[in-house]
């Protein structure tokens, strides 16, 4: 049998390539940008396998010029790039790195919950813009603590309950919102209260959305949401910018409806330099890098190789999104690697 020819749409963190590279014709494209839609169009039609990232929109039209893909590799917890549906009804396998990221989206999303409630970033563009003139001053920079305050946390998930987790130690009462309640002795464990949508909002002094995008969250806090939510709260978002109507936001933080937010993810990435959102104080804004550490990084490409390994090995791979797909072509119909 010849190698599988694989094509990786940028350079990853070891040890995902080296794995590839040992059963596998791989090719990389070597630079730190997407590919253009043409090459990746190129691409999809003329490989066995792609390893994608976010980034890279696999929609029905690329698919639709493939008769040799067997497997889309995302090396990501989120699939929206991706058209399952017409990725399944072509027989093509597509897999995720969920697990591997939880406790280093978990950690960021309380980092950036802390930077705003606490001012951190524009404490810092004070002091290095030689403003701190006083040594120090009862009234300056003052934030709000998280005891004894409500934490809501939309979508309860692997990352969700990561975030429920931490909240311990800050002595929080938490209640969250998800499609379907979980079970009760995870509740119990956890110490969180099911609540709707509406009463998490409106009860909430923190909320943080770790929801996928899909067309049921699409602008799932839009106006009449954040027009529930206390003056004083902040909302978070690590997931997916989609989630939350941006523009209502805007104003949600010009006009007062919320105290801040911090955002990780937005509409459009990267974020226009004119955006409304880059001009207020009561925001901290990163370039979606929830998921950023060494650790989840290099393990989010491993698994990534290794999903992609699976399927052309014709074994079941660890992650897969996609799970109908098994019915219209078997795993014996896409093995490539003895
Ligand atoms: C990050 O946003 C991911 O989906 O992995």
């Amino acid at each position: 049998m010849s190698k599988p020819k694989v094509y990786v749409t940028r350079r990853l963190p070891s040890p995902g390539v080296e794995l590839l590279q040992e059963v596998c014709d791989v090719e990389i494209n070597p630079d730190d940008s997407p590919p253009s839609r043409d090459l990746l169009t190129r691409k999809v039609r003329d490989m066995d396998g792609v390893l994608c990232l976010l980034t890279d929109r696999i929609d029905s039209d690329l698919l639709s010029s493939t008769h040799r893909l067997k497997v889309v590799s995302s090396m990501s917890v989120g699939f929206d790039h991706i058209d399952i549906e017409s990725a399944t009804r072509k027989g093509i396998y597509v897999t995720f790195t969920p697990g591997v990221l939880t406790e280093a989206t978990a950690d960021f999303t309380w980092a950036l919950l802390m930077a705003v409630t606490r001012r951190v970033v524009e404490a810092d563009h004070y002091l290095r813009t030689g403003k701190w003139k006083i040594q120090w001053n009862p009234t300056q920079f003052l934030g709000v603590e998280f005891s004894g305050k409500t934490l809501g946390i939309v979508g309860m998930g692997r990352i969700g309950k990561a975030i429920a987790q931490r909240s311990k130690g800050f002595k929080m009462r938490v209640i969250y919102f998800n499609r379907t309640r979980i079970d009760r002795e995870q509740e119990r464990l956890l110490d969180i209260e099911y609540v709707t949508l509406n009463t998490l909002l409106r009860e909430s002094d923190f909320v943080t959305i770790h929801v996928p995008l899909s067309k049921e969250t699409w602008h799932m806090i839009d106006e009449d949401q954040l027009k529930q939510m206390k003056r004083t709260s902040y909302l978070v978002n690590t997931s997916r910018g989609p989630v939350v109507n941006q523009t209502s936001l805007a104003r949600a933080l010009q006009e007062g409806w919320i105290a801040g937010a911090g955002l990780d993810v937005f509409e459009n990435e990267p974020i226009d330099g004119s955006d409304p959102l880059t001009g207020l104080d009561n925001v901290v804004l990163t370039p979606h890098i929830a998921s950023a550490t060494k650790e989840a990084r290099s393990k989010m490409a491993e698994v990534a190789a290794k999903n992609l390994i699976s399927v052309l090995r014709g074994e079941p791979p660890q992650y897969l999104v996609n799970k109908n797909v098994l019915n219209v072509k078997p795993l014996s119909f896409v093995k490539m690697i003895e």
